[in-house]
């Protein structure tokens, strides 16, 4: 990698830089007026499936904020509508599914999944998107387990009781359902790297509703399945909730890992030991006063150090999120050198 290499690859790449790149997850979403104004015409739904909208979403964060990536307009969950789910967003709820998987059959009647051929969606926006930006345009998809925690439930849940009942009384079912995840996103991964996706991210954002040994049994054998099938771009994998599982997580084998608010990062980073990190400020502290947040951005990259670290939140922006301050925190990272 040369000098005029896109910082966020450099980054990704443990090479020292002179401050660390940033994105935001969920820098395209409702807190923006300009995306409610587009979402306020379409659906989510409709919003994912047509590129020249999706692009727009994506392409939206980055004529606003000085960003170093952008994410593809999307959602995890979209693969599973093209293997049998019958999804849908409604408001308030959020995503529902409404053909629960709960059995060995309901396993098996799933459809095979190839992302060229039943998403192209992402694929096509990943396209348009890198002619549009001038920084690197990231995919993503869902790891097992948290898809899994979705097509089981149905729905959002705190615990997780119907995910946790099959895991827990049909062993083999629920192994049977992470394998055609794991199968799935992975393929999915790779179509958006063949695409021109700069990197992945792999979601797991329920896997901290496992306990340490269901972590280890589970969530990880699948996540690093899914990754197995992937190269070409680093692969993130981000968690949350998972600080107790932090001397495993390498059992991923990603290229870097995303963490909450919730850990120290420099604790990660003894922990971990040499590898990117990706990170960590608490998404509601952008609810506080703009000189409070450049304190806690600064404090976040000093604690990260110059090598191996990404300017993230701990997890999505929220909608209730003014703008002024995402820019407050983007603005002070891009202020930082490490010279
Ligand atoms: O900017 C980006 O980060 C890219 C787009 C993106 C979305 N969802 C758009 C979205 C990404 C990376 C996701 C990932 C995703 N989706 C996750 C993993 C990360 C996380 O946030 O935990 C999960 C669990 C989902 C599933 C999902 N999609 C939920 C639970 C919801 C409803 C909650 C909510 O915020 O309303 C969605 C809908 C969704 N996905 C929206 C957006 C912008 C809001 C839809 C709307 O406009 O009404």
């Amino acid at each position: 990698m040369t000098k005029s290499s896109p910082l966020l690859l450099r980054a990704l790449a443990g090479e020292p830089v002179e401050r660390p790149p940033v994105w935001f997850m969920r820098q395209a979403g409702r807190y923006l007026p300009e995306y409610r104004a587009v979402r306020s015409e379409h659906t989510f739904l409709e919003m994912c499936h047509t590129p020249e909208l999706a692009t727009e979403v994506t392409l939206q964060p980055l004529r606003r904020y000085p960003l170093d990536a952008g994410i593809v307009f999307s959602d995890i969950l979209l693969p599973l509508e093209s293997m049998g789910a019958d999804l849908a967003y409604i408001p308030g709820t959020g995503p529902v599914i409404h053909n629960p998987i709960r059995s060995a059959a309901d396993v098996a009647a799933l459809k095979p999944f190839d992302p060229v051929r039943d998403l192209p969606s992402p694929m096509e926006t990943i396209r348009m998107c890198i002619d549009g930006a001038n920084v690197p345009i990231l995919g993503f998809a869902g790891a097992p387990f948290t898809m899994a925690c979705y097509m089981i439930e149905g729905q959002g849940s705190r615990n997780w009781p119907e995910t946790k009942r099959l895991m827990f009384s049909q062993p083999k079912v629920f192994q049977a359902l992470l394998d055609r995840l794991a199968d799935a996103v992975g393929d999915h991964l790779q179509a958006q790297i063949d695409a021109g996706a700069a990197g992945v991210q792999l979601f797991d954002t329920w896997a901290g509703a496992l306990s340490p040994d269901d972590f280890r049994r589970w969530a990880l054998p699948a996540a690093r399945r899914a990754l197995q099938r992937v190269s070409g771009a680093p692969r993130i994998f981000f968690t949350k909730d998972t600080a107790p599982f932090l001397p495993w997580l390498k059992e991923v084998e990603a290229d870097a890992y995303a963490i909450d608010w919730r850990v120290n990062i420099a604790h990660a980073r003894e922990v971990l030991g040499d590898v990117p990190l990706q990170g960590n400020l608490d998404p509601q502290a952008l609810h506080a006063p703009h000189e409070e947040i450049r304190r806690r951005v600064r404090q976040i990259i000093e604690r990260a150090g110059p090598k191996g670290h990404v300017f993230n939140l701990g997890h999505g922006i929220t909608p209730d999120i003014d703008p002024e301050a995402v820019g407050a925190a983007i603005d002070e990272v891009c202020a930082w050198s490490w010279t």
